[in-house]
């Protein structure tokens, strides 16, 4: 198993922790929440929200009752990863392509609870990773002009559809350091739906997995 496989599972094993007995869980999407998946037959969760049907297809195979957010109130803690995380806590998410359902089940819970293998942790959002962007399929093209002229390079992620049927800009080189000011921004933009920054609301809680083992960051 590769040392960041092995993180990925420390940060997970750590997220189980917060976990309790009639929860109802927002989980998360990717492959360092697939880690906690496996781990969730350890608890009796009342029921868990998805932020993918990915992760609803996992959570279903493993007998978990799933839940619509909008019967389940609001949720006491979401887990999920992320693809980059600044020291504030603030995070870039989406590589996935699932980051409007994990911003909506994020912003529905009380606490965010992000796991991380220590790869993900970078003084700046957006330099290496780009910002995805879901976009209204007729909206495409101006929303890529809009995000040029935002110094923004955005690449069109053929073949791949969200759940909500939209497509993503992945977009590369636009300046993340006042990261709430340009999630703003982009969500201002006609026919985005959700950006990939989650600075706004970021996470409360950050479990970081290293050689070291797994460090906990409270907001
Ligand atoms: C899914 O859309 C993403 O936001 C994931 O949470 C993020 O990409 C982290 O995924 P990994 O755990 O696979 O790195």
């Amino acid at each position: 198993m590769s040392d960041q496989q092995a993180q990925k599972q420390a940060a997970a094993k750590a997220a189980l922790e917060y976990v309790e007995d009639g929860m109802i869980l927002g989980v998360g999407t990717g492959s360092t929440v697939n880690c906690l998946i496996e781990l969730l037959p350890t608890v009796k969760l009342a029921g868990a929200v998805a932020s993918s049907q990915v992760t609803e297809d996992k959570l279903c195979a493993l007998g978990i009752d799933i839940v619509d957010l909008n019967f389940a109130g609001t949720l006491d803690i979401y887990i999920d990863g992320a693809d980059e995380v600044n020291k504030h806590l603030q995070l870039i998410k989406g590589g996935g392509g699932a980051l409007t359902r994990e911003k909506i089940v994020a912003a529905a819970s009380n606490q965010f609870i992000c796991m991380v293998d220590e790869s993900k942790s970078v003084e700046v959002l957006g330099r290496e990773f780009p910002v995805p962007i879901e976009v209204l399929p007729q909206a495409r093209s101006y929303v890529a002009r809009q995000l040029a002229e935002l110094g923004g390079e955005p690449v069109y992620r053929e073949g791949f559809v969200t759940d909500y049927g939209n497509v993503i800009l992945d977009t590369y080189d636009l300046d993340v350091s006042q990261p709430i000011a340009l999630e703003q921004a982009l969500n201002n933009i006609v026919g985005v739906v959700c950006n990939g920054i989650f600075a706004a609301n970021q996470a409360d809680v950050l479990l970081k997995a290293g050689s070291d083992g797994v460090t906990t960051i409270n907001r």
